[in-house]
């Protein structure tokens, strides 16, 4: 690690301190604890995840840096100071905002996203991208989830990390989250060498439905096996936790999750009007091209024989598609 490097480190678990006692224990941070506690979380839960805020100040925090010897030039290359101007004034790039530190996976601060509690634009500012804060390569929450998901071997994958708070806060350990981005080919590999199983656990928004699709996509092609969660009316997990509770949600949305078929039939059933013929025969050949990829003999039977009743075919014909099917993939 460059010297540079370090000193951002140290930079970065000096703030998450600071701004987490701000809002804990002063005045200064009173909105961002008041717009939490408004939110339902517990001061337990607020510890726990080291949740700050960041007053509303030009130079307060870059007098903090100051005085703790940072340099000012390595803070704006980190993106924690933003430069606006030739004067080398620097404001706190994330003041007036709730500060939700991103840990990496040994547990140190190595960025920060910061909500705002007065709806500016945008709703999430979040560190920029640097060699040591790839967003890519990085799940939020997974040095507290990680010893969880190893003994479940399974883990639940959320869109955001107020989604991971509250289901922490909800008795369900085992959750992680990328970062505002949707999930990579690397984030995949490293839930795999854990997990036999992901729950995918997204807003239930047309957004969130259709990356539950790519993910379950990704994570299957590098040998998760996927189970979808959904909720009503279009809510994501923590309105859910905070409208019907804990209970509920454990047992209406994790374990009532759809397995990756049913998921898939539903999701791409919507793209059809089956009352008619020439649909109905196109969603029958789009679902035979799923089960054909099942590698499970058992499994491809089981949903060969729903097929069939569904649409009133016969097991023998979708059976004659699926060998043909499979004899090409090879
Ligand atoms: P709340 O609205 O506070 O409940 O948060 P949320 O997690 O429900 O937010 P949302 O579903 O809109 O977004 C999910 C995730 O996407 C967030 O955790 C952020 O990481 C990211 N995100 C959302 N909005 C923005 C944005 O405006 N900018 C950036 N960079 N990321 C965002
Ligand atoms: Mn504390
Ligand atoms: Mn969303
Ligand atoms: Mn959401
Ligand atoms: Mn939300």
């Amino acid at each position: 690690l460059s010297k540079e490097n370090q000193d951002v480190l140290k930079a970065y678990e000096w703030l998450t301190k600071l701004y987490h006692h701000l809002l804990r224990h002063t005045k200064e941070g009173k909105e961002g604890y008041k717009y939490l506690k408004d939110r339902g979380f517990t001061d337990e839960v607020i510890d726990t995840f080291q949740l700050g805020f960041s007053p509303n100040s030009k130079d307060f925090i870059a007098q903090f840096l100051e005085k703790k010897g940072f340099h000012k030039q390595s803070m704006i290359k980190a993106g924690i100071l933003t430069s606006n101007d030739q004067h080398n004034n620097s404001t706190d790039r994330f003041r007036g905002r709730v500060i939700f530190p991103i840990r990496n996976h040994l547990g140190k601060s190595i960025g920060f996203g910061g909500r705002t509690i007065t709806n500016q634009e945008p709703k999430y500012l979040n560190s920029p991208e640097t060699d040591l804060f790839q967003k890519g390569k990085l799940l939020y929450n997974f040095d507290l989830a990680r010893s969880h998901i190893r003994k479940s071997s399974e883990a639940v994958l959320f869109e955001g990390y107020l989604d991971v708070i509250s289901a922490h806060k909800a008795g369900i350990f085992n959750g992680i989250a990328t970062l505002g981005t949707s999930i990579t080919e690397a984030q995949a590999k490293l839930l795999r060498r854990y997990v036999d199983t992901v729950v995918i656990c997204y807003d239930s928004d047309k957004a969130g439905i259709q990356a539950s699709y790519k993910a379950s996509k990704l994570l299957r092609s590098v040998g998760c096996n996927v189970k979808i969660a959904s909720m009503p009316d279009g809510l994501d997990p923590d309105d859910f936790i905070r409208k019907f509770g804990d209970t509920r949600f454990k047992n209406e949305v994790i374990l009532a999750s759809d397995t990756y078929m049913t998921f898939m039939m539903k999701y791409i059933k919507k793209d059809y009007n089956l009352n008619l013929e020439g649909d109905r025969i196109q969603y029958v050949e789009s679902v035979l091209d799923e089960i054909a990829l099942i590698e499970r003999p058992v499994e491809r039977e089981h949903y060969l024989k729903e097929l069939a009743n569904e649409f009133e075919l016969t097991v023998e014909t979708l059976s004659q598609e699926i060998h043909s099917r499979r004899e090409k993939i090879g």
